[in-house]
């Protein structure tokens, strides 16, 4: 059995350009994967099927899953005879503008790589998956980036200098392919201004990090979801350093770089909240 971690990721910015002729959106946003997890265990089976079960009632087991269709395409481009049983052990809240699906099938195309010996390279297992997920190739990679086009284009960045980030999501699923097509890109007053974000990566600056994190998505998700609002500014009124909704939501999160504060914020956020987490940011991607 090959086991991989599949994290969850937070945007630190996210900016949507305009709007493609393919549909899509031309984005720039900086990622980074967190301490919050799920397990992809892989198994080789005597039969030719990919079976899928998780620790969770409410994740499919077919193509909507994109654990599922990361093996179906991997095995169906190589030419693969074996199957493989996937057990998804789940911790990364789903639909929650965390990546948790992506990370999924990112995990997914790494540990089929091993257990099928196909020995592809990151690049190449990128291409693959961004076929399955615009966030696939950001979570292949893991750690710090920079991300173009429609999220797969990548340049890797410094990790965040270290601090909390503590989460939470309301009790509510978002869909992003909603969220993108309410969105009008002409509206958006506020976008980010991410060369300042890269600036501070660089620096290692906390303050300038804090200052500089936004979001274009928040107030289309926000216009929708009220609690996503109450939940941000919550988590100002608890005296954190900077708080934002990661993706497309409905997930919010906040930095705080005191030890001593992170209970607190923490124990009063599960007054309201089921789905709360403090969690470090991870300083290292998958090593290549
Ligand atoms: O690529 P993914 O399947 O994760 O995207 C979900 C939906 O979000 C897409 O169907 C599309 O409507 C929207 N999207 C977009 N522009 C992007 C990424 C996603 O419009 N760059």
């Amino acid at each position: 059995m090959i086991s991989e971690k599949a994290p969850a990721k937070i945007n630190l910015s996210l900016d949507v350009l305009n709007k493609r002729s393919d549909g899509f959106h031309e984005l720039e946003m900086v990622m980074t994967t967190i301490d919050l997890a799920d397990r992809i265990d892989l198994c080789e089976t005597a039969h030719s099927a990919i079976h899928v079960a998780s620790s969770s009632g409410v994740l499919p087991s077919d193509e909507r899953n994109l654990a599922y269709l990361a093996a179906a395409r991997l095995k169906e481009r190589y030419g693969i005879s074996q199957g493989v049983s996937i057990y998804i052990q789940k911790k990364i809240p789903i639909a929650a503008g965390l990546a948790g699906g992506s990370s999924d099938a990112a995990a997914t195309l790494r540990g089929l790589n091993r257990l099928w010996h196909l020995g592809l390279t990151l690049d190449e297992l990128a291409v693959i998956g961004a076929e399955i997920g615009s966030d696939v190739p950001f979570c292949l990679y893991g750690g710090t980036a920079l991300a173009r086009g429609r999220g797969e284009k990548l340049q890797q960045l410094p990790p965040p200098p270290p601090c909390w980030v503590v989460l939470a999501k309301p009790p509510i699923s978002v869909s992003t392919k909603e969220v993108f097509q309410t969105l009008q890109v002409e509206d958006i007053r506020d976008h980010p201004r991410t060369p300042l974000m890269v600036q501070a990566l660089r620096e290692q600056n906390y303050e300038a990090m804090c200052k500089f994190s936004c979001n274009v998505l928040e107030s289309v998700t926000m216009a929708q979801h009220p609690e996503v609002k109450a939940y941000k500014n919550c988590l100002l009124r608890f005296g954190v350093d900077m708080a934002l909704m990661s993706g497309s939501g409905p997930t919010v999160f906040a930095l705080l770089n005191q030890d001593t504060r992170v209970n607190r914020v923490v124990n009063a956020l599960r007054g309201f909240c089921n789905d709360v987490y403090a969690v470090r940011m991870l300083r290292e991607g998958v090593q290549k």
